[in-house]
């Protein structure tokens, strides 16, 4: 009886879905829809989302609108378009998307609702703790961990005088350091002082949550998903308010977090401590397959480590900096800020490896401007996405744009990136963009800073041999920084300094 009235909303279902199907009305973009109802083109997005929109952008042109999952999306593919789509504030919404999704991904009850009053707005605001002068406390406290677990776990042996070259696992190497140091910055030490037990399984947990997480942003039930469901809940007992009241040290960033969580009484325990968790995984989920993609670029390119290695040590000294083997080096932000060659292979690196989508949400129908005397027709509710992969991969505006080219955006100083003979305004976006740009942006440019001028100052670093060149697995793409396809293996040795 229960599978029969099943197949009964089923076909209801599908039913309500063929009848309501869109129809493109007068000035709206093209629209491909697909020929499964609901559904639409989600499989073909999820395979290959590039490629997906190169080819409809070949049909289309510039601006189409793709069924996927139950939604409308309209993809704006011309960067010379973004500006408009950026300053729409009022009528293009990013937080009416992320507070939809956050909460059911990470397991809070919504945070704009009459039971949080002000709690949205609080914790816009505190994310200033983040940035501006507040980044000084958090790239001094990152400095101290990265040292201090590269002494205690790496730098232990003096050159020569042990067996010589050590190998890993390149990405599991960055993984461990950056996840520890990250959370030793903003979550603080145990009160006993040292560092947290269970590191690493707190990292694997994350890092499974992560694995299921294009799921759940889909809309998949965490119910549905067991695996997800028992990380994110180890990750929740991790992060409850008591536990982490106790630990030292914690960033001002973190304290204030807890503060607002802990004044709303309509939270329980449990909801706080799934806040403390989507600010874990926010913190670590992009910055460690960047931090990856950072120094996997420079050791397979060991001019271009060259270079950015003596500009590190360039500027230490005219800067006073002392280091050594025994010594500490101590990277300040200003001294930071002067490695443009860093800096400019960082981008690089987010350049080829970043795919998020910057999404925002029509908030009434309206005529979308688009460029020059171009508009287009949008409904309320439908979602307006750039996707920047497209724009950084785009032959136009980079040479070469697969190619690994470290000193690119030293060069942009020389005049900037275009299209079509026209400046592009936005030309490098991992971080999303305008009102919605990521908040922890300068710190984490900082901390993938900070840990390859160790890396590179304190180690010799090559690959293995007999490796093909590393490439992205694009089961993430829409949803930020891609993973390596594959392991790979790298050995390191410490130099003579
Ligand atoms: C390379 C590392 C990182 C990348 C590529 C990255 C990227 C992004 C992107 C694309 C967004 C969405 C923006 C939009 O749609 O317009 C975002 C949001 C966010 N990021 Fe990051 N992020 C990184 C590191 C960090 C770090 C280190 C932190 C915190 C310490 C952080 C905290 C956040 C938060 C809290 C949001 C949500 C902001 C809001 O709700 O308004 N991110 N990030």
């Amino acid at each position: 009886m229960s599978g029969l009235l099943l197949l009964l909303v089923g076909v209801l279902s599908l039913l309500v879905c063929v009848l309501r199907r869109r129809i493109r009305r007068d000035n709206e973009p093209p629209l491909v829809a697909g020929w499964i109802p609901f559904v639409g083109k989600a499989v073909e997005f999820g395979r290959d989302a590039q490629g997906f929109l190169l080819q409809q952008k070949k049909k289309f042109g510039d601006v189409f609108t793709v069924l996927i999952a139950g939604k409308y999306m309209t993809f704006i593919m011309d960067p010379l378009m973004y500006p408009n789509i950026i300053k729409h504030g009022r009528q293009l919404d990013f937080h009416s998307f992320s507070d939809s999704v956050a909460p059911v991904v990470f397991g809070y009850p919504p945070v704009r609702s009459w039971k949080t009053p002000s709690l949205h707005e609080d914790i816009q605001r505190a994310f200033k703790l983040l940035q501006g002068d507040h980044l000084c406390a958090l790239t001094e406290g990152m400095m101290g961990n990265l040292m201090m677990l590269l002494r205690q776990d790496h730098l232990g042996r003096r050159p020569g005088a042990g067996p010589g070259w050590k190998s890993g696992d390149m990405y599991e190497f960055c993984s461990r350091v950056m996840f520890e140091a990250t959370f030793l910055t903003l979550y603080g030490i145990p009160q006993e002082g040292g560092r947290h037990d269970g590191m690493d399984e707190l990292r694997k947990d994350l890092f499974q949550f992560d694995g299921w997480f294009p799921w759940l942003v889909a809309g998949v039930p965490i119910g549905l998903l067991r695996q997800a469901k028992t990380s994110r809940n180890k990750l929740m007992r991790s992060l409850l308010p008591m536990r982490i009241s106790s630990w030292s040290n914690r960033s001002q960033f973190i304290r204030r977090r807890q503060e607002l969580v802990e004044k709303v009484d309509a939270l329980k325990d449990v909801d706080r401590a799934a806040h403390h968790f989507a600010m874990l995984w926010a913190s670590v989920a992009n910055t460690i397959p960047a931090c990856f993609w950072s120094m996997y670029n420079l050791v397979s390119h060991p001019d271009a480590l060259q270079v950015v290695r003596q500009q590190i040590l360039d500027e230490l000294k005219l800067s006073g900096v002392q280091f050594s083997t025994d010594t500490d080096v101590t990277l300040s932000r200003d001294l930071l800020d002067k490695l443009l060659y860093l800096e400019s292979s960082i981008n690089e690196s987010l350049r080829l490896s970043s795919a998020s989508m910057n999404i925002r949400v029509a908030q009434e129908d309206f005529s979308l401007h688009l460029k020059n005397e171009r508009s287009a027709n949008v409904r309320k509710g439908d979602i307006i996405v750039l996707y920047p992969q497209s724009l950084h991969m785009d032959p136009e505006v980079y040479e070469d744009p697969q190619t690994f080219q470290f000193d690119r955006y030293v060069q942009d100083s020389k005049g900037g990136f275009f299209k079509g003979g026209q400046r592009l305004k936005y030309y490098l976006m991992p971080f999303g963009s305008g009102s919605s740009m990521c908040p922890g942006r300068h710190f984490a440019v900082n901390e993938i800073k900070q840990f390859l001028c160790l890396m590179l100052l304190y180690f010799n670093l090559e690959l293995e041999p007999g490796q093909t060149r590393a490439t992205v697995d694009s089961s993430r793409a829409g949803l930020g920084i891609l993973f390596p396809s594959a392991k790979v293996h790298f050995r390191y040795r410490l130099r003579c300094v």
